[in-house]
Order: C-alpha cells, then sequence, then structure tokens
C-alpha cells in the first residue's frame, strides 16, 4: 500500500511509520515540523513539510506519490491549552482535518484512519467505556476531535469514503528508535522518568481523593508498538466494505493508577522517584478504560506489549540513548538528510497558477517537496 501519514514525524505518527515500512509498505510523511521531529522520520520514508491547510499541496503530494490511504495524526493535543485557546484547537483540528477531508476529495483517495481521543466521552457514565458510549466532551481538545469524526462521517456518506476514527486511550512506551519528546511535557509517564532521570526534583501526583482504590486516578495504557499495529490493521480494513465511518476504542482493558505507574517506573529505573500529591488537576476524570472489544473482534487487534514494565521500560531505554531527546536539525544535516522542502500553498497558487512552487532549501536538486526521496 502507498500510505500518507499526515503528523508522521511526531510521537504516534513516527511509531508507525516503522510499522508500516517493516510491513513492506510505501510511506510519504507529511508534516509541518511544529512538533514533531525531522530526525524521526524513517529514511525509508519521503517526508513532505507543508501545512495541513494547505490543500493544493496535500492534494499534488496525493496525486504524485499515488496515496492509496491515509492515517491522519497531526493535530493539537494539549487539554489546558484547548481552554485557553479553542481557536486554535478548532483551526488546527477541524479547519485543517476538513483540508486533509478535500484534498482527498479532489485526488480521489477515500480511505482514511484517523487518530482520535478517549476525550470525546469527557466523564464516562461506567467503565469500561464502549464506543457506542454517550460522547461528551469537557474541553476544546475533546470537542474538536469529536467534530472531526463528524466531518468524516458526512465524506464518508457523500464521497464513497471509508475512514475508521480509533479513539486513543492513554499512549505509552516508545520503539528503539522513536519514543516521547514533547515540549511542553504534560504525561505522566515522561515526566516520571524526567524525575527517574534527575532532570527534576519530584513527580506531582494530581490528587489522591478519587474514589479509586488507592485515591489516584486510573488510566488505561496503551503501548505505542500496539497502537502502530492498530493503524495498520485499520489501513487494510479500509480496503473492503461500504463507504462509512467505523469508530474503535483502543486501550488494553487494564487500568493502571498514577500511583502505580510510579511505582512501576521505581521498579523499572531502579532510581527513587520523590513523590508529592498536589491537588487535582481540572478536567481529570477518576477512572477511563476502554473496552477494546469491538477492536480484537473487527480488526484482529491483539495488543502484545499490554504490560505496565514494558511501556516504562521501553520509555526509559529510548531516554537513555536520546538523553536530550531529539536535537533537531543536527543529526540530520551531519548524516546528509537536510535537504529541505517547504510547501507553500498561497505561493504556489501565486507563482505558478497551481504549478508546484516549492521553495527549496538544504542540498537537494531534486525538484520534488520531498525529502529522504
Ligand atoms: N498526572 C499526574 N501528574 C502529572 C501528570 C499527570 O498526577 O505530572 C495524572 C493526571 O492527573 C491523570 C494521569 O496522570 O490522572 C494521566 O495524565 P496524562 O496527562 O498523562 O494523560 P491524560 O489521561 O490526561 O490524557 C489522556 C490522553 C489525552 C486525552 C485524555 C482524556 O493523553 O489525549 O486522556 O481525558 F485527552
Amino acid at each position: 500500500m502507498r500510505i500518507l501519514v499526515v503528523g508522521g514525524a511526531g510521537y504516534v505518527g513516527s511509531t508507525s511509520v516503522e510499522t508500516f515500512v517493516a510491513a513492506g509498505h510505501a510511506v510519504t510523511v507529511y508534516d509541518n515540523l511544529s512538533t514533531g521531529h525531522r530526525e524521526s522520520v524513517l529514511p525509508a520514508a519521503r517526508l513532505v513539510i507543508g501545512e495541513i491547510h494547505d490543500t493544493p499541496l496535500l492534494e499534488r503530494v496525493l496525486r504524485e506519490e499515488r496515496i492509496e490511504a491515509v492515517l491522519h495524526c497531526a493535530a493539537r493535543s494539549l487539554v489546558g491549552e484547548s481552554m485557553a485557546d479553542p481557536a486554535l484547537y478548532y483551526h488546527a483540528n477541524v479547519a485543517g482535518g476538513v483540508s486533509l477531508l478535500d484534498a482527498m476529495k479532489r485526488a480521489g483517495v477515500d480511505r482514511l484512519v484517523y487518530s482520535s481521543t478517549a476525550a470525546v466521552y469527557g466523564e464516562p457514565r461506567r467503565v469500561p467505556i464502549a464506543e457506542a458510549d454517550r460522547t461528551q466532551p469537557i474541553n476544546p481538545y475533546g470537542e474538536t476531535k469529536l467534530a472531526f469524526e463528524g466531518a468524516m462521517r458526512w465524506f464518508a456518506a457523500a464521497h464513497d469514503f471509508r475512514a475508521i476514527s480509533l479513539r486513543y486511550f492513554n499512549v505509552a512506551g516508545a520503539t528503539e528508535r522513536n519514543g516521547e519528546d514533547h515540549e511542553p511535557e504534560t504525561h505522566l509517564v515522561p515526566l516520571v522518568l524526567r524525575v527517574a532521570a534527575g532532570e527534576a526534583s519530584h513527580v506531582q501526583i494530581f490528587g489522591q481523593d478519587y474514589p479509586t482504590p488507592d485515591g489516584t486516578c486510573i488510566r488505561d495504557f496503551i503501548h505505542v508498538r500496539d497502537l502502530g499495529n492498530a493503524h495498520l490493521l485499520a489501513l487494510e480494513a479500509t480496503g473492503e466494505g461500504d463507504p462509512s465511518l467505523e469508530v474503535y476504542n483502543l486501550g488494553s482493558a487494564a487500568g493502571f493508577s498514577v500511583r502505580e505507574v510510579v511505582e512501576a517506573a521505581r521498579r523499572v529505573t531502579g532510581r527513587a522517584i520523590p513523590a508529592r500529591v498536589v491537588k487535582r488537576r481540572s478536567g481529570d476524570p477518576p477512572v477511563l478504560v476502554a473496552s477494546s472489544r469491538r477492536a480484537r473482534r473487527e480488526l484482529g487487534w491483539q495488543p502484545q506489549h499490554s504490560k505496565l514494565d514494558e511501556m516504562l521500560g521501553d520509555a526509559w531505554t529510548w531516554r537513555a540513548s536520546h538523553p536530550d531527546g531529539y536535537r533537531d536539525g543536527v543529526r540530520a544535516e551531519s548524516d546528509g538528510r537536510a535537504a529541505v522542502a517547504v510547501g507553500a500553498g498561497e505561493a504556489a497558487e501565486q507563482n505558478g497558477g497551481g504549478q508546484a512552487a516549492l521553495s527549496q532549501t538544504g542540498t537537494s536538486s531534486t525538484p520534488a517537496a520531498i525529502e529522504n526521496a
């Protein structure tokens, strides 16, 4: 399959690219590198640097690369930021997504898999959460992800798309090559490992007065490797059947509390990891655990790495080999992969009447908006 991964230089996207390439697929990554990392993209994949709002460039890439299916994991994903600046989230997650749908429609590409989130459920009425349960987001992040699912549903009906939305719960772990490197970092696992590495004095536990056995929140962790396999199965599943939008939860159906995560990290790293209980973080539901029965039954998905110690161990190993995270540009330039091509849709329209006017920097003389080709 020829696959376009939009947002393929991020944590989830880059690890999925590894899975696709290992399975023999041809992969193109489309990313604006705002939060993704150039270094995370496998040399075997092609990298196009562009904005998701640049519909003409997207359409051109879809056509030129003869893309058959798209994985869309380009989004803003910080709950707190979404509360402070909803426009940012509607612009990126809804308008950006619609630009992609539009480009796919124009290029005649009708297979799409989408990275959605447990945040679409808001405060669940029951756990484990099933796909048919009420969706009532409690922040603009979840609301915009749900809104895009709606757009996918209507595009599927109007333009014969076969689309799958995967609602992830808490993703953790790493591959040998790629791991989690966000700035700012808000997620529990990387923050705990920062303390283990001596980069922070202690981890904050947000509330110990929840109605759970140890008083801390419970989350359903899924290894990023298992997510890569789920993406591949979902992409394959869009190759058959009627036009539709199907929705699947992805989790391990086993919840771990914040305290259990800290304990596991102490075990795995052999470090003390001081923790301090502080007040609750607003908007945190006490328990989020997925029922992934549907994904197992219909996609044949079998998570292989559900043990918390394995997820933490892999994330810790990746940190050890990347003590400064990704050092964007530094290694890329020294290994001869510095051919940056920047797509500029507006400029393209002004300059070339629909021709590809792509500004190019770096060393390559290849006239395409492609890196690593
Ligand atoms: N936590 C701490 N201390 C920290 C960071 C987190 O105690 O320093 C706690 C949180 O309060 C929460 C748990 O650890 O109870 C997990 O928090 P994360 O920020 O790692 O992840 P979330 O559960 O908040 O986020 C996940 C997904 C989001 C999604 C959300 C839905 O990563 O994409 O679930 O609620 F929006």
